[in-house]
This record gives structure tokens, C-alpha cells and sequence, in this order.
């Protein structure tokens, strides 16, 4: 080794031993015949000092030395004058006098400060990762994200499951994305799809007897990317066979038991609250609800159905509703404010955003007037108002009332700051619809994706057609509101798997193309199966408090799905594209490389 100690290892007890460090020069300080560097590796600093006449030579090349140098440095541990010590680091009591010194490389100087507290755009941290990476901040999330994964393994290993590895190059599976395509070269004409998942591979996993199941596996959708999203994620991917939902549940929670105890020392419940799909929409406008504060929507519509407000009626009459949040101690919002709410709330969809300021003498309200003394009361007693309070309505179709009020809540307890930031609150949502109905193309989607299986005594829909009522097999695990895990039990008969199939209008010649090996494997034998993923990268944003999902991940892409470090994606040249038969068809004919 070039290094007999790390930074972050000397302490008194090693004083008046001759130690090797290597590491980046954090900082130098040039007292003339004394220059002390703050020597940094990944786990702290240590300060060393050149004095001249200890080594005329290692002090003259300390002269020399920047910031980010590579050095190594050889020896005699001291203690420091005692009212220069440095109570904030492990070796704050000592320092290494210098007898050589070894300049490994010089640096450049880097375009940001080694430091966490550092005020400058993600852009350039993402193009100088390698700097980003080495401040304290990135150490520490990598390496605690690290050791969630080793306790993941080691968890489930403990457990008899066996880490299988499924193909990167592969076909197009289901799960709601577009897919990232790979032109073949060997078989021109033709694409690979990069996994979305590895869903099918760990089905047939458990038709070929695996009947425990893991993989850390790195999953590509090319969707719209929004904070919490990336175009390449990472799941703790999970399948058993021979279980039920409630198997997976206990299976899960113990995970994240073990997780949060050995990484945070936080007891959380042993086991999870558990909220039905219906009732997470209707009490919080969201199928992944934060539950950490109230503020439940308010269902309003059977009180007035008959009030003097025509909006109200007219929406009620055609089967809309109305539904209300309480603002709790929001009655001093300004006019402005409500008027910014309610410009958001159109953003959400909603067409206006009618209140009710509840102050000591009365409700202040434009439609106030509307309503009999009687609507009033029960409006203010439904929602639990008092004074200090503005109750927000929205009268529309009923999913319009669920986003612009699930959002609006959300908006609300960030304003009034009443969400513990300390508190973890794990949610499963269960009994969500097999199937959802895709207004725009007429037709029944999968809420989750089509190899999930429903509850037994639903079967009779599924035939008689009433597929709106069916409830799937399949939940989601909801962190603070985040949906961070998500799976269900399968279906394992080709024949219902067939018809689910004709249900979301893939016909039998596209099930067969699509899914042809899947529905044939079933035939050989599928034992009952089910399983889970829990996205890795959200799970450690959350875990470090992370602002972004970038911050959890060594090379992340940015929005628009770029590297900027590599400048992935990039373009190629002609006799790539010659080699794979492919044919640009784009104006601009810069991005050709050459
Ligand atoms: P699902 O598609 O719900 O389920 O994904 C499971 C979990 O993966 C995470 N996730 C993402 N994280 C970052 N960026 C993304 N673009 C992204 N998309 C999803 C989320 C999510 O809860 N095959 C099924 C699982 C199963 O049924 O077993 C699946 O992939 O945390
Ligand atoms: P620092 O906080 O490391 O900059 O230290 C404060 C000051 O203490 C510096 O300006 C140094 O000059 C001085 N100092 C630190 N260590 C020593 C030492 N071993 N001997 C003399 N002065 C020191």
C-alpha cells in the first residue's frame, strides 16, 4: 500500500509514529517556513505540516503544490499546539510533520470547491462529476446507498432467494413506457428493447422452479422525465411463487425495517398501514397520499345537489361532484394569494376555485349568497371549520376534484409547513382496478400491467364484462407520499392471461408476437406467483433528503435524458449507421459527426 493510514485515522494514540498518507491536497496555507496542507481522502482530513528545516526539499516542493494535487506524504505524527486544535474532525488533535513528500499529479484548478457548501448550478456538477463526487455530500450518499443494497442482498439472501441476472439486450416489456431501442447489426432491420423491467424474465424465473427470486436491476423507460424520474433507474426487483399478497407485505416491511435500523437507528412499524385505491382518492385526491397531515377532501355533493349555486347544481346533476378541502388557519390569505391558488388549481384542470373565508363575524365569500343558512352550516360542519379557516371548493368531474384538490392540499401543507420533515410514514394502497378506461383511445387499459391478477370473486366480471368493477391483485408501497414500490400477484393461467390481454385490445396475433414465450412457458407449468420492485434510486432520495434523485446516482442524465459528462447521447457516424442499414431522417445535418 502507498499508505499506512487513511486521513480520518490518526489520532493522539499514533503520536510519535512515522505514517504514510495519500490523498488531495484540500487546502495549503504558505507561513513562509511553515506550510501546513489539509490533506483529504474519502474519509476526512488530515493537516500535515513542511517545515523547512525538517526537509528543505519537501517544503520547497510543498511550495509548489495546489489544490486537488495528488500527493503522498511520509512522516512523524505530533500533536498540535493545543490551541490550534480542531474539535470538528477525527484528527483535529494532531498533525504529520513532513519528511517526504511525493507529487502523484497536478490538478488543474477545479471549476468548484471541493466543499458541500458549494452555490453553483447542477450543470456543472454534472459535467465535472468527478470533482461533484468527491465532495463530502456525494461520498456519503453513494456509500450509504451502498450499504442499503449490501443489506438488501444480504437480507433476502438470509432468506434462500438467488440473485438471477435477466437480459439487458431483450424485447419490449410492458410497463407503460416507450421503449429505448438497440438497432441489430447481425439481423439488420431488427431491435432490441432494453428492459423497462424485468418483469416477464422473473415470471418465467419462477415457471422454471426459482421460486425465490432477486435482482438489483437496472431498468430504461423513455418517458417524460420529471424530478423524481429517470430514463435508466435501478429496482430491488423481487418474485416468490407459492405466495400471497400479505407474504410479500411481511416479506417487505421486514426489508425496510432492517434499512432504516441499521442505516438511520429509527424503529419503524413493524408492519404498515394499509389504505384501499378508492379510499386514498376519495380522502386525498391521490392513489399515493401523503398521509403525514389531514386536510381530507370533503365530499359535499349529496348536501348540495339542490343549492343555489348553478356551477354546483349542474355539475352534481351531471354526475360530477363537489368537494371541499379545509385550509386550517389560511383565513389571512391575501387576495392575491387566492388568486395565485386558483390559477394553479386551472393548471391542475380545474375551471375556478370557489371558497368560503371563515372569519369571527361570518363567512366572507363571492358565493356566499347562494346558500341557505342550512347549506352553510353543514358546509362549515362537514368540512370542520372554524374561524381562521378557508374551505376551498371544486365542483367538476370527479378525478378534476381529486387532482385539483389532492394538489392543492399538498400545496397548502408545504405553505403552512405542516408536514414533520423527520417523520417516515409508510402506506401500503391496496385493491387498486385491474383496469382503468382510457377515455382518449375508447378503450380499457392495465392500471398496473396486464400480467396482474384480480380477486377471485371477480372472475364473473371479467366474463360478464363489467371491468370497471374488478379489483386487481396489486399494491403500491407509498413513502411521505412517494410511490416508491409497486407490485402484485400474476396471473398464471395462459388461458385468463389471453383474455386479459383481448381486454386491452392486444389481439391473440400481437400476443402471440409480443408475448408468445411468456403465454407458452405457462403452458409447461406456472406455479401461483407475485412480487415487487422498490425503486432504489427514489428510496435513497428520500433516505438522504436528497433535493433531487441526481443526488443518489454516480451518473445521472439530466431532464432532457443527457450525460454531460460524456455527452451521451451523441451522434454517430456514417458507416455505423451503414453497418446497422439505417437511414437519418433529420433536417439538421450537423448532428451527423462527420
Ligand atoms: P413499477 O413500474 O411501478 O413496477 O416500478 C417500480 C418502482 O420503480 C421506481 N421507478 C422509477 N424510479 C426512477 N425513475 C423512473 N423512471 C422510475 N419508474 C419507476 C418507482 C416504482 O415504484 N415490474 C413492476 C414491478 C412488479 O410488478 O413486480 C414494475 O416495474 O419507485
Ligand atoms: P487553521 O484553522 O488550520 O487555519 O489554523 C489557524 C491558525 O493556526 C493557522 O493560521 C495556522 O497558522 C495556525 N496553526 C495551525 N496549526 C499550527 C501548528 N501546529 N503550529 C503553529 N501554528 C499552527
Amino acid at each position: 500500500m502507498l499508505r499506512t493510514h487513511t486521513c480520518n485515522e490518526l489520532t493522539e494514540k499514533d503520536i510519535g509514529q512515522n505514517v504514510k498518507l495519500c490523498g488531495w491536497v484540500q487546502s495549503r496555507r504558505d507561513h513562509g517556513e511553515l506550510i501546513f496542507i489539509d490533506l483529504r481522502d474519502a474519509y476526512g482530513i488530515t493537516q500535515v505540516v513542511f517545515d523547512h528545516e525538517i526537509s528543505n526539499q519537501a517544503h520547497s516542493i510543498a511550495e509548489q503544490v495546489r489544490g486537488e494535487y495528488v500527493i503522498q506524504i511520509e512522516g512523524l505524527v505530533r500533536i498540535r499546539p493545543q490551541d490550534t486544535a480542531n474539535d470538528k474532525i477525527t484528527t483535529g488533535k494532531i498533525e504529520v510533520l513532513v519528511e517526504k513528500i511525493q507529487v502523484f499529479n497536478q490538478a488543474l484548478t477545479p471549476p468548484f470547491e471541493v466543499s458541500d457548501d458549494i452555490n453553483i448550478g447542477e450543470e456543472s456538477r454534472l459535467r465535472y462529476r468527478y470533482v461533484d463526487m468527491r465532495r463530502p455530500v456525494m461520498q456519503k450518499a453513494l456509500r450509504m446507498r451502498y450499504r442499503a443494497t449490501k443489506i438488501m442482498r444480504d437480507y433476502l439472501d438470509e432468506q434462500g432467494f438467488v440473485d438471477i441476472e435477466t437480459p439487458i439486450l431483450t424485447k419490449s416489456t410492458p410497463e407503460g413506457a416507450r421503449d429505448y431501442l438497440v438497432p441489430s447489426r447481425v439481423n439488420q432491420g431488427k431491435f432490441y428493447a432494453l428492459p423497462q423491467s424485468p418483469q416477464i424474465f422473473k415470471q418465467i424465473l419462477m415457471v422454471s422452479g426459482f421460486d425465490r427470486y432477486y435482482q438489483i436491476a437496472k431498468c430504461f423507460r423513455d418517458e417524460d422525465l420529471r424530478a423524481d424520474r429517470q430514463p435508466e433507474f435501478t429496482q430491488l426487483d423481487v418474485e416468490l411463487s407459492f405466495v400471497e399478497q400479505e407474504d410479500i407485505f411481511i416479506l417487505f416491511e421486514g426489508l425496510l425495517n432492517k434499512i432504516f435500523k441499521e442505516l438511520k437507528a429509527i424503529d419503524i412499524p413493524q408492519s404498515f398501514k394499509r389504505l384501499s385505491h378508492k379510499e386514498a382518492i376519495e380522502r386525498y385526491g391521490s392513489d399515493k397520499p401523503d398521509t403525514r397531515f389531514g386536510m381530507e377532501l370533503v365530499d359535499l355533493s349529496n348536501e348540495l345537489k339542490g343549492c343555489g349555486l348553478k356551477v354546483f347544481k349542474e355539475v352534481i346533476s351531471l354526475g360530477g361532484k363537489v368537494k371541499a378541502i379545509n385550509a386550517k388557519s389560511c383565513a389571512d390569505f391575501s387576495r392575491s394569494k387566492i388568486d395565485a391558488l386558483t390559477e394553479k388549481a386551472k393548471v391542475w384542470g380545474a375551471k375556478g376555485l370557489a371558497y368560503f373565508v371563515v372569519k369571527a363575524d361570518g363567512v366572507q365569500s363571492p358565493i356566499y349568497k347562494f346558500f341557505t343558512e342550512t347549506e352553510v352550516k353543514t358546509i362549515l360542519s362537514k368540512t370542520k371549520a372554524e374561524i381562521g379557516d378557508i374551505v376551498f371548493f371544486c365542483a367538476d368531474k370527479t378525478d378534476i376534484c381529486h387532482n385539483v384538490l389532492g394538489n392543492l392540499r399538498l400545496t397548502l401543507a408545504k405553505e403552512k409547513n405542516l408536514i414533520d420533515k423527520n417523520s417516515f410514514d409508510f402506506l401500503w394502497v391496496v385493491d387498486f382496478p385491474l383496469f382503468k378506461y382510457n377515455e382518449e383511445q375508447q378503450r380499457w387499459d392495465s392500471e398496473h400491467h396486464p400480467f396482474t391478477s384480480f380477486a377471485e370473486e371477480d372472475l364473473d366480471k371479467l366474463n360478464s364484462g363489467d371491468y370497471a368493477n374488478i379489483k386487481s391483485r396489486s399494491y403500491d408501497l407509498v413513502i411521505n407520499g412517494i410511490e416508491m414500490a409497486s407490485g402484485s400477484i400474476r396471473i398464471h393461467s395462459p388461458k385468463i392471461q389471453k383474455k386479459i390481454f383481448e381486454i386491452i385490445g392486444i389481439t391473440d396475433q400481437e400476443a402471440e408476437k409480443r408475448f408468445g414465450f411468456l403465454l407458452e412457458a405457462f403452458n409447461y407449468g406456472a406455479p401461483p406467483h407475485g412480487g415487487i420492485a422498490i425503486g432504489i434510486d427514489r428510496l435513497m432520495t428520500l433516505f438522504l433528503k436528497s433535493d433531487s434523485i441526481r443526488d443518489v446516482i454516480a451518473f445521472p442524465k439530466t431532464q432532457r435524458g443527457s450525460c454531460l459528462m460524456t455527452e451521451a447521447p451523441s451522434a454517430i457516424d456514417q458507416a455505423q449507421l451503414n453497418e446497422l442499414a439505417l437511414k437519418l431522417d433529420i433536417i439538421d445535418e450537423e448532428s451527423l459527426s462527420n
